[in-house]
């Protein structure tokens, strides 16, 4: 792949919040997380796992409790069905250190320029990791082990809006050269 091909790649990704009602099949979710476990580790550590949701009901209770915790944090009002409307991959560590975490961090990126390439769109939710109640309520909805850490919620499916495009900030402005 040309550098071109690849930054184009990189600069069409955008936060879809509005996804098709069309499945995605489990062939591409596969991809999608084969690209991720392509990234580099600290000490080959592959210090991640990632948990599908296709259960509805499993879904909507994330919904809800990602809701609740918007309200409760009073952030800007958000229509969250788009939980319900994707294909949620919760990306656990084995741990919460931070070595660890940035491994994690550079799998789900991975994960998102697999997702774009394949047609789809994607975001990533934060916000259970910022608040503990949340999260051990989400790591309640999918079993996950006592001392792992979520590290993002990924969303998957097929794009239904094209967003205003988000700036960035200029080479200039975040780039020094000693
Ligand atoms: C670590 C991280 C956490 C995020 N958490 C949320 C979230 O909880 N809810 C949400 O709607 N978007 C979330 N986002 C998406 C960002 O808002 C988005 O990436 C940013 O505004 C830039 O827009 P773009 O992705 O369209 O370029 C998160 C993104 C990152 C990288």
């Amino acid at each position: 792949m040309m550098h071109e091909e690849l930054f184009n790649l990189m600069n069409q990704r955008q936060s879809i919040r509005k996804f098709k009602e069309k499945e995605v099949s489990k062939e591409l979710i596969e991809k999608i997380i084969k690209a991720g476990v392509t990234a580099p580790s600290a000490f080959n550590s592959q210090p991640w796992r990632f948990v599908v949701i296709q259960s509805q009901e499993m879904k909507k209770k994330i919904r809800e409790s990602y809701s609740d915790l918007r309200k409760k944090n009073k952030w800007y009002e958000q229509d969250t069905f788009f939980i319900e409307n994707s294909v949620p991959i919760i990306v656990l560590c084995e741990d919460n250190s931070e070595m660890n975490t940035i491994s994690c961090a550079l799998a789900i990126q991975n994960m998102l320029l697999a997702s774009e390439s394949l047609g789809l769109g994607s975001l990533t939710i934060g916000a259970f990791s910022m608040d503990a109640e949340s999260e051990e309520e989400l790591k309640k909805i999918v079993s996950a082990k006592k001392e792992e850490k979520v590290v993002l919620v990924c969303l998957f499916g097929y794009k239904d809006e094209t967003p205003e495009r988000k700036t960035r900030k200029t080479i200039e402005e975040v780039a020094e050269f000693l």
